[in-house]
């Protein structure tokens, strides 16, 4: 058992790992944390709200963080995930806005009196878990592992040649925390691309016809226009459920242990991260570096499988 808190920019990948999170019995899902990312906070902020009252949990609490990066401006990408953050769904209003107390305070409070160690599962720009870890140095003993879906070595970026979106949005907070000292876990593009949702699942989601899969049957198809128009590829990797599943099924998964950091400076490769595949700098090793998935097709199966188990209402 994980006992979990999921910092999220929702997004319709997003949507799915809290999804996939809240139909798990394996994660204890303390809370969920929002960042400024491919929204403003506000919406990012709804957005979460919505998504656990979609799946009938409105008790799970949902809190506000950073409205912005440590030293640059926010980014949002409404051009990937349309003007909600999540589109392909007719999402009810939320019901209620989130906790009161700033997430970073949530995130402090709940690593340093909570029995056993929590892990984190980042899924946008890492802002709020670098501002923790910055004003209580001393929850990283308190932290399990860092499990974050960003960056990207072998596949190089999404935003540039170089970076991938979580960390080109906030490069000082990923490089926080890979050094850290915290176990970390990267599932970045690598991992990503070799985990391509099948063709047309949106279709086989849809075939469910509970109001949840619904939903991501509609922001499936959302997300599958969007990569079929820029990529041309007929299938899309949802990032950040890839990155709950490889917390959850870490057997289908492959990455090596090696030295992880992330490069704030370059004129053509800020928001790289540098991995150290082949151990050449002699750095301790840092991070899980995912970057392959042995049977896919077996990893959406067992997500829709959960998935269409989730009712609403509560
Ligand atoms: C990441 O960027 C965001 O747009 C997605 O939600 C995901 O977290 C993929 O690069
Ligand atoms: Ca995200």
């Amino acid at each position: 058992l994980h006992h979990v808190i999921i910092d999220t920019d929702p997004g319709q990948d997003d949507a799915f790992a809290i999804l996939l999170a809240l139909a798990s019995p394996e994660l204890n899902v303390l809370g969920l944390t929002t960042v400024a990312g491919n929204m403003g906070l506000d919406q990012t902020t709804d957005n979460a709200r919505r998504i656990v009252e979609l799946a009938g949990r409105a008790d799970v609490a949902v809190h506000a963080g950073c409205a912005r990066p440590l030293l640059r401006g926010p980014r949002p990408v409404p051009e990937i995930h349309g003007d909600t953050g999540i589109d392909g769904w007719d999402w009810a209003p939320a019901r209620r806005g989130p906790e009161q107390g700033h997430a970073v305070d949530f995130l402090i409070e709940t690593v340093r009196t909570h029995a056993a160690k929590v892990c984190l599962i980042a899924l946008g720009p890492q802002t709020n878990v670098a501002m923790a870890l910055r004003m209580a140095p001393d929850i990283a003993d308190n932290i399990e592992r860092i499990v974050f879906m960003g960056g990207g070595f072998f596949e190089g970026g999404n935003m540039t040649p170089a970076a991938e979106y979580n960390v080109l949005v906030d490069p000082e907070a990923a490089r926080i925390v890979l050094r850290s000292g915290v176990p970390i876990t990267a599932v970045p593009l690598d991992c990503t691309h070799a985990t391509p949702a099948p063709v047309n699942w949106s279709s086989s989601l849809a075939a469910h016809g509970s109001e949840v899969m619904r939903a991501c049957a509609g922001m499936m198809a959302f997300f599958e226009r969007y990569g079929n128009a820029k990529h041309g590829t007929a299938s899309r990797p949802l990032h950040d459920a890839v990155a709950v599943s490889a917390l959850l099924w870490p057997e289908l998964f492959t990455g090596r242990l090696c030295p992880v950091d992330v490069e704030c400076a370059g004129e053509l490769t800020s928001g790289m991260t540098v991995v150290d595949w082949l151990r050449q700098t002699g750095k301790p090793d840092n991070c899980l570096w995912l970057r392959g998935c042995s049977n896919p097709d077996e990893v959406y199966r067992r997500m829709e499988e959960r998935l269409a188990k989730l009712g609403s209402g509560g």
